[in-house]
Protein backbone atom coordinates (compact mmCIF):
# COMPACT_ATOMS: atom_id res chain seq x y z
CA UNK A 1 0.00 0.00 0.00
CA UNK A 2 1.02 3.63 -0.58
CA UNK A 3 1.24 5.58 2.55
CA UNK A 4 0.49 8.89 2.90
CA UNK A 5 2.95 10.41 5.16
CA UNK A 6 1.86 14.51 4.44
CA UNK A 7 -1.09 13.63 7.30
CA UNK A 8 -0.80 16.25 10.02
CA UNK A 9 -2.17 13.51 13.25
CA UNK A 10 -2.86 15.55 16.58
CA UNK A 11 -0.39 13.84 18.91
CA UNK A 12 -1.12 16.55 22.34
CA UNK A 13 -2.51 15.31 25.07
CA UNK A 14 -1.86 11.29 24.41
CA UNK A 15 1.00 11.76 26.42
CA UNK A 16 3.28 11.91 24.06
CA UNK A 17 7.08 12.62 25.18
CA UNK A 18 7.71 14.65 21.75
CA UNK A 19 4.19 16.76 21.98
CA UNK A 20 3.19 16.86 25.51
CA UNK A 21 6.54 17.56 27.36
CA UNK A 22 8.93 20.72 27.09
CA UNK A 23 12.07 21.81 28.58
CA UNK A 24 12.29 25.38 28.75
CA UNK A 25 16.00 26.87 29.15
CA UNK A 26 16.12 27.01 33.02
CA UNK A 27 12.21 25.27 33.79
CA UNK A 28 11.09 21.79 32.89
CA UNK A 29 7.57 21.34 32.65
CA UNK A 30 4.45 19.91 30.43
CA UNK A 31 3.55 21.87 27.64
CA UNK A 32 -0.11 23.15 28.17
CA UNK A 33 -1.63 24.70 25.33
CA UNK A 34 -4.27 26.17 26.80
CA UNK A 35 -2.50 27.97 29.38
CA UNK A 36 -2.20 31.66 27.23
CA UNK A 37 -0.44 33.10 29.90
CA UNK A 38 2.75 30.65 29.51
CA UNK A 39 2.85 30.97 25.91
CA UNK A 40 1.69 33.07 23.12
CA UNK A 41 1.88 30.61 20.36
CA UNK A 42 2.02 26.66 20.82
CA UNK A 43 5.46 25.54 20.08
CA UNK A 44 6.83 22.94 17.46
CA UNK A 45 8.14 19.82 18.45
CA UNK A 46 11.24 18.84 15.91
CA UNK A 47 13.57 16.97 19.07
CA UNK A 48 13.12 13.57 20.32
CA UNK A 49 13.97 10.83 17.69
CA UNK A 50 10.48 9.51 16.91
CA UNK A 51 8.68 9.90 14.00
CA UNK A 52 4.92 11.70 13.79
CA UNK A 53 3.76 8.93 11.37
CA UNK A 54 1.70 5.88 12.08
CA UNK A 55 3.33 2.57 11.86
CA UNK A 56 3.44 -0.11 9.17
CA UNK A 57 -0.38 -1.12 8.70
CA UNK A 58 0.53 -4.71 9.72
CA UNK A 59 1.78 -4.00 13.13
CA UNK A 60 -0.75 -1.62 13.37
CA UNK A 61 -3.38 -4.63 12.65
CA UNK A 62 -1.48 -7.26 14.50
CA UNK A 63 -1.21 -5.15 17.54
CA UNK A 64 -5.07 -3.71 17.75
CA UNK A 65 -6.06 -7.72 17.16
CA UNK A 66 -4.06 -8.68 20.30
CA UNK A 67 -5.24 -5.97 22.08
CA UNK A 68 -8.84 -6.95 20.86
CA UNK A 69 -8.15 -10.14 22.48
CA UNK A 70 -8.17 -9.10 25.99
CA UNK A 71 -5.90 -11.04 27.75
CA UNK A 72 -2.65 -9.34 29.11
CA UNK A 73 -0.71 -12.39 30.34
CA UNK A 74 3.15 -12.47 30.16
CA UNK A 75 4.71 -12.75 26.97
CA UNK A 76 7.69 -14.99 25.94
CA UNK A 77 9.56 -14.50 22.50
CA UNK A 78 8.53 -17.16 20.14
CA UNK A 79 10.59 -18.78 17.30
CA UNK A 80 8.74 -16.51 15.22
CA UNK A 81 10.32 -13.39 16.86
CA UNK A 82 13.79 -14.62 16.66
CA UNK A 83 13.39 -15.87 12.96
CA UNK A 84 11.79 -12.59 11.87
CA UNK A 85 14.97 -10.80 13.92
CA UNK A 86 17.78 -13.16 12.30
CA UNK A 87 15.97 -12.42 8.81
CA UNK A 88 15.93 -9.14 8.74
CA UNK A 89 19.40 -8.41 9.76
CA UNK A 90 20.41 -10.89 7.35
CA UNK A 91 18.39 -9.31 4.56
CA UNK A 92 18.62 -5.66 5.02
CA UNK A 93 22.48 -5.35 7.27
CA UNK A 94 23.79 -8.44 5.76
CA UNK A 95 24.82 -9.70 8.81
CA UNK A 96 24.20 -13.31 9.87
CA UNK A 97 23.65 -13.65 13.16
CA UNK A 98 22.81 -16.76 15.41
CA UNK A 99 19.92 -17.16 17.39
CA UNK A 100 21.88 -17.52 21.17
CA UNK A 101 23.72 -14.15 20.32
CA UNK A 102 20.22 -12.61 20.92
CA UNK A 103 19.65 -10.74 24.41
CA UNK A 104 16.23 -9.13 24.88
CA UNK A 105 16.28 -5.87 26.27
CA UNK A 106 13.36 -3.06 26.87
CA UNK A 107 14.77 -0.26 25.40
CA UNK A 108 18.68 0.34 24.61
CA UNK A 109 18.89 3.00 26.76
CA UNK A 110 18.57 0.53 29.65
CA UNK A 111 20.24 -1.44 27.86
CA UNK A 112 23.20 0.47 27.96
CA UNK A 113 22.98 0.88 31.86
CA UNK A 114 23.28 -2.15 32.77
CA UNK A 115 25.77 -3.05 29.79
CA UNK A 116 28.28 -0.37 31.67
CA UNK A 117 27.47 -2.18 34.75
CA UNK A 118 28.11 -5.35 33.54
CA UNK A 119 31.55 -4.54 32.09
CA UNK A 120 32.99 -1.47 33.94
CA UNK A 121 33.47 -1.34 37.69
CA UNK A 122 33.22 2.38 39.43
CA UNK A 123 36.02 4.53 38.59
CA UNK A 124 37.05 3.07 35.71
CA UNK A 125 36.52 4.83 32.11
CA UNK A 126 34.25 4.56 29.05
CA UNK A 127 34.83 6.43 26.35
CA UNK A 128 32.51 8.52 23.60
CA UNK A 129 33.08 10.64 20.58
CA UNK A 130 31.18 13.82 20.96
CA UNK A 131 29.12 15.22 20.20
CA UNK A 132 27.25 12.40 21.00
CA UNK A 133 23.60 11.04 22.09
CA UNK A 134 23.30 12.76 25.66
CA UNK A 135 22.38 9.28 27.63
CA UNK A 136 25.23 7.98 26.71
CA UNK A 137 27.17 10.18 29.22
CA UNK A 138 23.98 9.22 31.66
CA UNK A 139 24.85 5.84 31.53
CA UNK A 140 28.54 6.16 32.34
CA UNK A 141 28.05 8.96 34.86
CA UNK A 142 24.77 6.77 36.66
CA UNK A 143 27.34 3.57 37.07
CA UNK A 144 29.67 5.83 39.10
CA UNK A 145 32.21 5.08 35.97
CA UNK A 146 34.12 7.95 33.89
CA UNK A 147 33.66 9.56 30.73
CA UNK A 148 36.31 9.69 28.63
CA UNK A 149 36.20 11.95 25.55
CA UNK A 150 37.04 11.40 22.21
CA UNK A 151 35.57 14.61 19.49
CA UNK A 152 35.05 13.87 16.62
CA UNK A 153 36.85 16.54 13.80
CA UNK A 154 34.53 18.60 12.09
CA UNK A 155 36.30 19.72 9.03
CA UNK A 156 35.07 21.03 5.76
CA UNK A 157 31.34 20.23 6.99
CA UNK A 158 31.84 16.94 7.23
CA UNK A 159 32.76 15.01 10.75
CA UNK A 160 35.33 12.31 10.87
CA UNK A 161 36.83 10.43 14.16
CA UNK A 162 40.43 11.45 15.78
CA UNK A 163 42.07 8.33 15.47
CA UNK A 164 45.39 9.55 16.80
CA UNK A 165 43.26 11.06 20.27
CA UNK A 166 41.44 7.62 19.79
CA UNK A 167 44.58 5.54 20.47
CA UNK A 168 46.20 7.60 23.02
CA UNK A 169 42.60 7.67 25.56
CA UNK A 170 42.54 3.45 24.60
CA UNK A 171 46.34 3.38 25.51
CA UNK A 172 45.03 4.37 28.98
CA UNK A 173 44.11 1.04 31.14
CA UNK A 174 41.61 2.04 33.02
CA UNK A 175 39.41 2.59 29.95
CA UNK A 176 38.06 -0.37 29.80
CA UNK A 177 34.61 0.41 26.91
CA UNK A 178 33.96 2.60 24.06
CA UNK A 179 30.32 3.77 23.25
CA UNK A 180 30.20 3.78 19.41
CA UNK A 181 27.04 5.56 17.72
CA UNK A 182 26.65 3.90 14.29
CA UNK A 183 25.02 5.74 12.51
CA UNK A 184 26.31 8.89 14.48
CA UNK A 185 23.34 11.06 16.05
CA UNK A 186 23.62 13.71 15.99
CA UNK A 187 25.98 14.23 13.31
CA UNK A 188 24.12 11.89 10.78
CA UNK A 189 27.11 10.10 9.76
CA UNK A 190 27.65 6.13 8.70
CA UNK A 191 30.23 4.95 9.48
CA UNK A 192 32.76 3.22 6.37
CA UNK A 193 33.88 -0.49 7.16
CA UNK A 194 37.42 1.08 7.15
CA UNK A 195 36.65 3.59 9.66
CA UNK A 196 34.97 0.72 11.81
CA UNK A 197 38.41 -1.31 11.40
CA UNK A 198 40.63 1.12 12.11
CA UNK A 199 38.58 1.79 15.17
CA UNK A 200 37.92 -1.86 16.00
CA UNK A 201 41.91 -2.19 15.50
CA UNK A 202 42.81 0.65 18.10
CA UNK A 203 40.65 -0.92 20.86
CA UNK A 204 41.10 -4.73 20.39
CA UNK A 205 44.99 -3.06 20.58
CA UNK A 206 44.43 -2.29 24.17
CA UNK A 207 41.28 -4.41 25.01
CA UNK A 208 38.23 -1.91 24.87
CA UNK A 209 35.24 -3.39 25.21
CA UNK A 210 32.89 -2.17 21.70
CA UNK A 211 29.55 -1.31 22.68
CA UNK A 212 28.09 -0.30 18.89
CA UNK A 213 24.87 1.51 19.06
CA UNK A 214 22.82 0.36 16.01
CA UNK A 215 19.45 1.91 16.92
CA UNK A 216 19.86 3.91 13.62
CA UNK A 217 21.10 1.13 11.54
CA UNK A 218 18.18 0.33 9.16
CA UNK A 219 17.57 4.34 8.17
CA UNK A 220 20.25 4.84 5.55
CA UNK A 221 20.45 7.47 2.38
CA UNK A 222 21.36 7.76 -1.38
CA UNK A 223 23.99 5.11 -2.00
CA UNK A 224 25.73 4.47 1.42
CA UNK A 225 26.13 1.62 2.75
CA UNK A 226 25.66 0.81 6.79
CA UNK A 227 27.90 -1.55 8.28
CA UNK A 228 27.08 -3.31 11.45
CA UNK A 229 30.67 -3.69 13.52
CA UNK A 230 30.75 -7.03 14.82
CA UNK A 231 30.07 -8.18 11.12
CA UNK A 232 33.86 -7.42 10.88
CA UNK A 233 34.20 -11.22 12.14
CA UNK A 234 36.75 -12.58 14.59
CA UNK A 235 38.74 -10.36 17.19
CA UNK A 236 36.03 -7.72 16.04
CA UNK A 237 33.02 -9.80 16.47
CA UNK A 238 34.28 -11.07 19.67
CA UNK A 239 35.03 -7.80 21.72
CA UNK A 240 31.85 -6.22 20.69
CA UNK A 241 28.02 -6.08 21.89
CA UNK A 242 25.30 -4.62 18.80
CA UNK A 243 22.05 -2.77 20.08
CA UNK A 244 19.53 -3.07 17.51
CA UNK A 245 16.12 -2.19 17.82
CA UNK A 246 12.71 -1.62 15.55
CA UNK A 247 12.03 1.19 17.49
CA UNK A 248 13.39 3.86 15.17
CA UNK A 249 12.82 2.24 12.06
CA UNK A 250 9.40 1.63 12.20
CA UNK A 251 8.47 4.21 15.21
CA UNK A 252 7.93 1.81 17.89
CA UNK A 253 9.78 3.42 20.91
CA UNK A 254 7.22 3.49 23.14
CA UNK A 255 6.76 -0.58 23.13
CA UNK A 256 10.15 -0.50 24.11
CA UNK A 257 11.70 -3.59 22.32
CA UNK A 258 15.04 -3.86 21.46
CA UNK A 259 17.90 -6.59 20.87
CA UNK A 260 21.09 -6.97 21.72
CA UNK A 261 23.77 -8.98 19.97
CA UNK A 262 26.78 -10.55 21.83
CA UNK A 263 28.34 -13.14 19.66
CA UNK A 264 30.80 -14.10 22.62
CA UNK A 265 29.44 -16.52 24.82
CA UNK A 266 31.15 -15.46 28.08
CA UNK A 267 30.72 -11.64 27.04
CA UNK A 268 26.90 -13.28 26.53
CA UNK A 269 26.71 -15.41 29.48
CA UNK A 270 27.99 -11.93 32.00
CA UNK A 271 25.13 -10.16 30.70
CA UNK A 272 22.69 -12.60 31.17
CA UNK A 273 23.40 -12.35 34.74
CA UNK A 274 22.94 -8.61 35.14
CA UNK A 275 19.98 -9.40 33.63
CA UNK A 276 18.63 -11.45 35.96
CA UNK A 277 20.11 -9.98 38.89
CA UNK A 278 17.63 -7.02 37.97
CA UNK A 279 14.90 -9.47 37.77
CA UNK A 280 14.49 -8.59 33.45
CA UNK A 281 12.60 -11.96 32.65
CA UNK A 282 9.89 -10.65 30.93
CA UNK A 283 9.09 -8.14 27.95
CA UNK A 284 6.20 -6.75 26.75
CA UNK A 285 4.16 -8.41 24.51
CA UNK A 286 2.86 -5.76 22.38
CA UNK A 287 6.68 -4.87 21.83
CA UNK A 288 7.52 -8.33 20.84
CA UNK A 289 4.64 -8.87 18.60
CA UNK A 290 5.13 -5.52 17.02
CA UNK A 291 8.62 -6.40 16.82
CA UNK A 292 8.46 -9.43 15.12
CA UNK A 293 5.80 -8.09 12.56
CA UNK A 294 7.98 -5.06 11.31
CA UNK A 295 10.43 -6.79 10.48
CA UNK A 296 8.59 -9.77 9.23
CA UNK A 297 5.93 -6.96 6.58
CA UNK A 298 7.71 -3.74 7.14
CA UNK A 299 10.07 -3.64 4.34
CA UNK A 300 7.43 -1.75 2.23
CA UNK A 301 6.55 0.74 4.68
CA UNK A 302 10.32 1.74 5.14
CA UNK A 303 10.99 1.94 1.50
CA UNK A 304 8.61 4.76 1.66
CA UNK A 305 9.29 6.10 4.84
CA UNK A 306 13.23 6.39 4.20
CA UNK A 307 12.34 8.37 0.52
CA UNK A 308 9.76 10.89 2.41
CA UNK A 309 12.27 11.92 4.78
CA UNK A 310 15.17 12.14 2.42
CA UNK A 311 12.66 14.56 0.72
CA UNK A 312 12.09 16.44 3.62
CA UNK A 313 16.10 16.90 4.14
CA UNK A 314 16.19 18.16 0.60
CA UNK A 315 13.84 20.57 1.46
CA UNK A 316 15.53 21.60 4.64
CA UNK A 317 18.91 22.13 2.09
CA UNK A 318 16.97 23.95 -0.20
CA UNK A 319 15.07 26.20 2.29
CA UNK A 320 17.95 26.99 4.40
CA UNK A 321 20.36 27.77 0.93
CA UNK A 322 17.72 30.26 -0.21
CA UNK A 323 16.57 31.91 2.76
CA UNK A 324 19.08 31.35 6.09
CA UNK A 325 22.13 30.77 4.04
CA UNK A 326 23.77 31.11 7.10
CA UNK A 327 22.65 27.86 8.80
CA UNK A 328 24.23 25.16 7.39
CA UNK A 329 23.16 21.83 7.71
CA UNK A 330 25.83 18.65 7.60
CA UNK A 331 25.22 15.88 5.18
CA UNK A 332 23.10 13.28 6.16
CA UNK A 333 24.01 9.73 5.64
CA UNK A 334 22.07 8.24 8.52
CA UNK A 335 19.05 8.78 10.98
CA UNK A 336 16.58 11.11 10.42
CA UNK A 337 18.17 13.83 12.36
CA UNK A 338 19.56 16.73 10.91
CA UNK A 339 22.76 18.29 12.46
CA UNK A 340 22.52 22.30 11.66
CA UNK A 341 26.00 24.63 11.95
CA UNK A 342 24.44 27.74 13.29
CA UNK A 343 27.47 29.19 14.46
CA UNK A 344 27.57 32.23 12.04
CA UNK A 345 24.26 33.38 13.84
CA UNK A 346 27.26 34.57 16.45
CA UNK A 347 24.96 33.56 19.11
CA UNK A 348 25.31 31.86 22.53
CA UNK A 349 24.18 28.44 23.45
CA UNK A 350 21.76 30.46 25.34
CA UNK A 351 20.84 32.90 22.81
CA UNK A 352 20.26 30.37 20.13
CA UNK A 353 18.08 28.29 21.98
CA UNK A 354 15.84 31.30 22.97
CA UNK A 355 15.99 32.30 19.70
CA UNK A 356 14.82 28.70 18.86
CA UNK A 357 12.57 28.07 21.64
CA UNK A 358 11.04 31.98 22.68
CA UNK A 359 11.19 33.85 19.22
CA UNK A 360 10.61 30.78 16.62
CA UNK A 361 8.62 28.96 18.79
CA UNK A 362 9.92 25.58 17.32
CA UNK A 363 11.63 23.00 19.98
CA UNK A 364 14.80 21.61 18.51
CA UNK A 365 17.46 19.71 20.38
CA UNK A 366 19.93 22.19 21.46
CA UNK A 367 23.30 21.33 20.04
CA UNK A 368 25.34 21.75 23.43
CA UNK A 369 22.91 18.89 25.23
CA UNK A 370 25.52 16.74 23.01
CA UNK A 371 28.67 18.40 24.69
CA UNK A 372 30.44 21.44 24.41
CA UNK A 373 31.74 20.71 20.71
CA UNK A 374 28.11 20.70 20.02
CA UNK A 375 27.83 24.31 21.22
CA UNK A 376 26.08 26.53 18.29
CA UNK A 377 24.38 23.63 16.53
CA UNK A 378 20.43 22.78 16.53
CA UNK A 379 19.50 19.06 15.66
CA UNK A 380 15.97 19.25 13.88
CA UNK A 381 13.88 15.79 13.29
CA UNK A 382 13.15 15.13 10.01
CA UNK A 383 10.46 12.38 10.45
CA UNK A 384 7.39 14.78 10.33
CA UNK A 385 4.75 15.31 7.76
CA UNK A 386 6.39 18.15 5.13
CA UNK A 387 3.94 21.23 6.07
CA UNK A 388 4.95 20.84 9.91
CA UNK A 389 8.74 20.98 8.54
CA UNK A 390 8.22 24.31 6.41
CA UNK A 391 6.11 25.84 8.93
CA UNK A 392 9.19 25.36 11.81
CA UNK A 393 11.49 26.43 8.44
CA UNK A 394 9.17 29.81 8.12
CA UNK A 395 9.34 30.07 11.96
CA UNK A 396 12.86 30.49 12.25
CA UNK A 397 13.42 32.42 9.48
CA UNK A 398 10.83 34.92 10.73
CA UNK A 399 12.96 34.48 14.36
CA UNK A 400 16.27 35.24 12.41
CA UNK A 401 15.07 38.41 10.29
CA UNK A 402 14.41 40.04 13.33
CA UNK A 403 17.33 39.39 14.51
CA UNK A 404 19.13 40.78 11.98
CA UNK A 405 17.17 43.84 12.04
C1 LIG B 1 21.81 6.49 19.48
C2 LIG B 1 20.55 6.16 20.20
N1 LIG B 1 20.51 5.11 21.03
C3 LIG B 1 19.38 4.77 21.69
C4 LIG B 1 18.23 5.51 21.55
C5 LIG B 1 17.00 5.16 22.32
O1 LIG B 1 16.79 3.81 22.31
P1 LIG B 1 15.60 3.17 23.18
O2 LIG B 1 14.36 3.95 22.90
O3 LIG B 1 15.55 1.77 22.69
O4 LIG B 1 16.02 3.26 24.61
C6 LIG B 1 18.24 6.62 20.70
C7 LIG B 1 17.04 7.45 20.56
O5 LIG B 1 17.05 8.52 20.05
C8 LIG B 1 19.42 6.95 20.00
O6 LIG B 1 19.47 8.00 19.18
Amino acid sequence: MAYDFDRRIPRNGTGSLKWDFISLPGERCFWDETDPSKHARPVLPLWVADMDFPAPQEVVEAVTERARQGIYGYAIPTDAYYDAVISWMARRQGWQIEREWICLTAGVVPALHMLVSTYVKPGEKVLIQPPVYYPFYRAIENNDAVVVLNPLIYENGRYRMDFDDLARKCADPAVKMAILCSPHNPVGRVWTRDELRRFGEICLTHDVLVVSDEVHGDLIFGDVSFTPYASLGGAFSDRAVVCTAPSKTFNLAGLQSSNLIIPHPELRAVYRKTLQRNGFYTLNAFGLLAAETAYRHGEAWLTQVLAYIEENYHCLTAFLSTHLPMLKPVPLEGTYLAWIDCRALGLDADALERLMLEEARVYLDEGYIFGPEGEGFERINLACPRSLLIEALERIKTAVDALKR
